[in-house]
């Protein structure tokens, strides 16, 4: 891979340790994915941020990182943490909160916003064509498709590199040519909610390996749906985008269906346990918009939620404070509105959880194996009535 003389200079060693790894680390990317030359990035987002995900080896490197005055270039979001200060935080041990304040310390250090959202969109939308250097497989997926950036999937330390450099290897989703749809999904039946779609990212991302598809016969399309696709696409599959409004010449492709019955097995797949009234209620994976906040609030306004259960609803904090009205709504009704925290990044067995209803198809795909967690995946509508009726 051809380095400029600035970044050879970085690359011996002659502006620091700090940035000399994270050249390393970018140059070796590069060089694994045949990549020609860095490009320059207009914002990274880093994940690898709650301490239960992380553990003590890359807490400890992040340290040393921030020690040696790795600063971000360029502008960094960061992807949840494992619990918010205000309601998890007084419930988890304090060895545990510390460790996870230590790691938000050396982002803090080394200049990273202080989201902790996987929908940094939320706070900022990146501009069409724009490169970006993202980790959350969510938001890659989003951005790519919905909004029309370019990004690769990073892991965290890739992202975090390309963040102090301000630069990223120009393989993957950077080049054109590899941003062509490969097969055409053909959907026969109509889509009525926002699980649907969630169940349709992971019956695809399944069979898709990583070809790009365009995604024909969607209907009632909104953005919070097209979400859920995109993060249950990312859980099951190596697909880094899709088209679902696709109007130029796509040659002779492969085609595949897709009916009714494969979203219902996959819901039934998704759902373990038959129990009618869950611990948890989790609405907000990937983090809650504005708009799906007043939906929960609408829904849940006047009412209360039921002994023996609690509702969720995780967002972040830019999100919380243009919709207060509604939060109050949904507290006063006993539901928790959390920003920093999902309930896949958090210790929720220890706090008594052990059996979730959601409505994405993410968080029921995860919860068994990263929440040791039975699961019940159900749409919106369906979540809150549990919560509200039982
Ligand atoms: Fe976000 Fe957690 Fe889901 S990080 S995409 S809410 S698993």
């Amino acid at each position: 891979m051809h380095l400029t003389k600035e970044e050879e200079r970085i690359y011996n060693g002659e502006c620091g340790w700090a940035n000399q790894i994270c050249m390393k680390i970018l140059a070796r990317l590069g060089e694994l994915f045949n990549a020609t030359k860095l490009i320059p990035i207009e914002s990274a987002h880093v994940s690898g941020v709650s301490y239960k995900t992380l553990g003590d080896a890359p807490a400890e490197f992040l340290q040393t990182l921030a020690d040696a005055h790795g600063k971000a270039k360029v502008k960094t979001t960061l992807n949840p943490q494992s619990f918010d200060t205000e309601y998890l935080g007084r419930k988890l041990p304090e060895s545990l909160r510390k460790k996870q304040l230590n790691i938000l310390k050396q982002f803090e250090k080394m200049g990273l916003t202080m989201s902790l959202t996987c929908t940094p969109y939320y706070l900022e939308k990146p501009k069409p064509d724009s490169h970006l250097a993202w980790a959350e497989s969510s938001a890659v997926v989003y951005v790519n498709s919905v909004l029309g950036a370019w990004t690769n999937r990073e892991g965290g330390p890739s992202a975090l590199a390309a963040a102090i450099i301000g630069k990223t290897p120009d393989y993957g989703m950077h080049k054109a040519e590899n941003r062509k749809p490969r097969i055409l999904v053909d959907i026969k039946t109509t889509l009525q909610n926002e699980t649907e779609f969630g169940a349709l990212g992971i019956h695809l991302g399944k069979i898709l390996e990583d070809k790009i598809p365009i995604i024909q016969g969607l209907n009632n399309i909104s953005d919070e749906k097209l979400k859920q696709l995109a993060a249950a696409l990312a859980t099951t599959g190596m697909t880094n985008m899709f088209y679902y409004d696709y109007h130029q010449e796509r040659g002779n492709i492969e085609k595949i269906t897709v009916e009714a019955k494969d979203l219902k097995s996959t819901i039934e797949i998704l759902s373990t346990t038959e129990k009618t009234l869950p611990d948890l209620i989790f609405i907000g994976c990937p983090h809650c918009s504005s708009n799906e906040i007043r939906r929960i609030a609408r829904l849940m306004v006047n009412k209360k939620v039921k002994a023996g259960t609690q509702v969720w609803v995780c967002t972040s904090r830019y999100v919380k404070e243009r919709v207060r009205d509604c939060i109050e709504k949904i507290e006063k009704s006993g539901g928790h509105v959390l920003t920093d925290v999902c309930t896949v990044v958090s210790w929720t067995k220890m706090l008594g959880i052990n059996t979730i209803m959601t409505n994405s198809a993410k968080t029921a795909f995860y919860a068994p194996t990263l929440n040791n967690a039975e699961t019940l995946l159900a749409p919106l509508k369906q979540c809150l009535k549990t919560a509200l009726e039982g």
